[in-house]
């Protein structure tokens, strides 16, 4: 059990296997927020809040000044409720502001949980339960219901809500974030994932927050290349290891805001959820809404604590069971090989070369439909003439070479040159007589369930037949003027992303067994809404083994491993930078491994070092589908990345080290490793050489040890514990 509750103190405490997250039913029915970190007793919960008296505060009682809403914390806080920080939620009836005061209900505790209609959500295991709490404002006839739903042994807690007019006129809703959650103080750095296309979360940003609003959000209708709706706040001396971090990610690929508010009084507000520019919704009578969930968690272990709390989480629950934990195909992907110019030909010829690879899934990336970007998305007409079998030909052809075959597809966009837009025009996401172009594409309006249907169905049918074992699905363009002819303005952002779920949704289901790798113009959408769809995401264009460390850093902050798709490349399409295969293979093992890349000009030597590196990924490819990650150096503080993958029965470890540049110093280098059992003795499968988990994470390894060889190529070690 997980979720108590204390009758005669009105008090709800959630308990994971290390944390505490409490609050209570306070006077005058409001919902207020005791604690959350490190686990607490359950028997010796006080009310630990704020009952001072501050000047312009106003208070519910006429008797007594020392009960205000401002100075509270607070469970959810709507706008003009009487609380003056920064609201989690606003509405109105009619038009008209009113007051909107929320008092408890009631609550139900229960075993599982519910999904979420249309929305992603964290799935079920046998210990999940969830607490229900219900808020009415009877001024407006508003309810609302707080889900909390516990998974206790990752310490994970998720949060979202819904909002029902039970009233007989319609509301409008300005602000439906996810969660809202207080601190007291403000000492806490916030960590969030910035980049751009080319270098997705590839700065790991962090800063004390101060006085003020800080806002961490995306405005393209997408998560973005630019942002990511992850969020750590954490104590000021919090490292890898030691300090309380605090983490929050949302599971939507859409408008989203993490704000962090530190009010008069200097405490700590976030709130998480959908961002709220130009966002505003009608409840009709009897209507809900429901907002996209959030997930949370704390570790006193540093960053690499909760991290490692994200990482089990998402493999758990947010990423479909019967991939999380199984191989990910090693593909070669026709996109660097090729481009636009792929032919049925071309695909079979790299086929043939990556049998020698050790590659199993061929992937056919875009350019089977059109000789370039300008025109076909929407139509998904395969070209006969340089696909003369067909998709499902071709797919006969890479079955009968022993070998698995994808397709690449970007379902939510039409191309202005297509029969689809030309018979449409007004099924795309802008109302202008001359919409904004980008990449010559339009987004399709989603919010409409007839293009939801239409783009599902042609896809379905121009591959009905063939043997498809993987589907990339791809999204190149933001939405920059999101109108739709139909559906009301504020809610176009949410509606489109619903249309998306859905589109998504319908194709899975068709393609039971397909395994979907997401994109979107490279690492645009990697987020939590996503991979509850598509067990990878591809990370990014760039994949120059150099930025590569910097973006796959940025992503093991939030993401596990097996998430973040990464590939053996030639390396400097993006850079012009040259790099070894070795080096080149050290960094795209980091994640789920494959290439990108004409293999068919490469030697036979080189392709059998090629296959030796697939067998090298294979053998190490469970740490990354299930074990633990732990950061050694940052990229970003010093000129080496170093980082160790431990089994979760600590009998299997694999370390690497990666130079970036060579400032000199490696030599006298000694290197704590980490997350090993320390009583275990460990054989150096490289030298054969035994050493104990305790020498090895306190003494450590002198890197100039290992370059016997050439320093540019990295350096991994494979561990294995020794029965003695
Ligand atoms: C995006 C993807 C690439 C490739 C191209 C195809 O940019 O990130 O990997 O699929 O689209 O147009």
């Amino acid at each position: 059990m997980s979720i108590y509750f204390c009758a005669e103190k009105k008090i709800f405490h959630l308990q994971t296997a290390n944390t505490s997250y409490v609050f209570c039913v306070a006077e005058h029915d409001a919902l207020e927020h005791l604690y959350y970190g490190k686990k607490i007793p359950m028997d010796n919960i006080k009310y630990i809040g704020n009952r001072q008296w501050y000047a312009h505060h106003a208070h519910e009682s006429r008797e007594s000044r020392d009960f205000s809403a401002s100075s509270l914390s607070l469970e959810i806080s709507p706008f003009n409720s009487g609380d003056i920080r920064t609201p989690s939620v606003a509405y109105n009836v009619g038009g008209d502001i009113h007051c909107n005061r929320l008092r408890y209900r009631s609550h139900k505790i229960y075993q599982g949980r519910q999904p979420i209609e249309g929305l992603p959500y964290s799935r079920e295991t046998e210990q999940t339960e969830t607490l229900e709490v219900v808020l009415s404002d009877d001024e407006n006839n508003v309810l609302f219901t707080l889900y909390y739903v516990v998974f206790a042994d990752v310490d994970v807690i998720a949060r979202y809500q819904t909002m029902k007019n039970t009233g007989a006129g319609s509301l409008s809703i300005q602000r439906f974030s996810s969660m809202c959650l207080d601190f007291y103080g403000m000492d806490f750095d916030a960590i969030t994932l910035e980049g751009i296309y080319l270098y997705e979360r590839g700065h790991v940003s962090r800063f004390p927050i101060k006085r003020g609003v800080f806002k961490c959000n995306s405005l393209t209708g997408t998560s973005s290349h630019n942002r990511n709706p992850f969020l750590a706040l954490c104590a000021h001396n919090a490292d890898e290891d030691i300090g309380e971090a605090y983490g929050f990610n949302i599971l939507y690929s859409g408008n989203f805001m993490q704000e962090v508010s530190v009010d008069y009084l200097g405490d700590t507000r976030v709130v998480a959820g959908i961002d709220d520019t130009g966002f505003s919704w009608t409840l009709g009578a009897g209507e809900s809404l429901v907002s996209p969930e959030v997930v949370m968690t704390y570790s006193d272990q540093g960053l690499g604590g909760m991290s490692r709390n994200f990482h089990d989480h998402i493999r758990q629950s947010i990423i479909e069971r019967k991939f999380a934990y199984s191989h990910r195909p090693i593909v070669i992907n026709s996109w660097e090989a090729s481009y636009f110019s792929v032919s049925e030909e071309k695909v079979l010829a790299l086929a043939e070369s990556a049998k020698d690879c050790g590659v199993d899934t061929v992937v056919l990336d875009d350019g089977w439909f059109r000789p370039n970007d300008s025109k076909g998305l929407g139509d998904w007409r395969t070209e006969k003439d340089r696909f003369p079998s067909g998709i499902q030909g071709l797919a006969d052809k890479v079955h009968a070479l022993g070998m698995r075959f994808g397709i690449w597809l970007e379902p939510e966009m039409v191309n202005a040159d297509s029969d689809l837009y030309r018979t449409h025009p007004d099924w795309i996401l802008s109302t202008s007589k001359l919409p904004l172009i980008s990449r010559k594409q339009y987004v399709l309006d989603l919010t409409r369930n007839e293009v939801v249907e239409a783009v599902a169905n042609r896809i379905i049918e121009e591959l009905q037949g063939a043997k498809i074992d993987y589907i990339k699905w791809d999204f190149n363009r933001y939405m920059t003027e999101a109108g739709s002819f139909v559906s009301p303005q504020g809610e176009v952002y949410h509606r489109q992303m619903l249309g998306a779920y859905k589109l998504l949704s319908i194709l899975k289901e068709h393609f039971a067994n397909v395994l979907f790798e997401t994109c979107a113009g490279g690492g645009g959408r990697f987020d939590l809404g996503m991979l509850f769809y598509s067990p990878q995401i591809w990370t990014s264009d760039n994949t120059d083994p150099y930025a590569r460390i910097y973006i796959q850093n940025g992503c093991s902050y939030a993401y596990p491993l097996s998430a973040i798709s990464c590939h053996f490349t030639e390396g400097d399409c993006t850079s012009g930078r040259e790099s070894t295969y070795e080096f080149r293979y050290r960094v795209a093992s980091f994640g789920s491994y494959g290439y990108e890349l004409d293999l068919s000009k490469y030697t036979a030597e080189e392709k059998a070092i090629f296959k030796g590196y697939s067998e090298e990924y294979l053998q190490d490819e469970c740490l990354n589908l299930e074990g633990d990650l732990y950061r050694l150096i940052s990229p970003e503080e010093t000129d080496y990345y170093a980082y160790i993958k431990v089994s979760k029965d600590k009998k299997k470890a694999q370390f690497t080290f990666l130079e970036l540049y060579a400032s000199g110093l490696v030599e006298s280098m000694a290197l704590r490793l980490k997350g090993l059992d320390p009583e275990k003795a460990y054989k150096n499968e490289n030298t054969g050489e035994i050493l104990h988990g305790a020498t090895l994470m306190n003494v450590g390894i002198r890197i100039g040890d290992l370059y016997r060889k050439k320093r540019s190529d990295g350096y991994t070690i494979r561990f294995t514990a020794i029965d003695e």
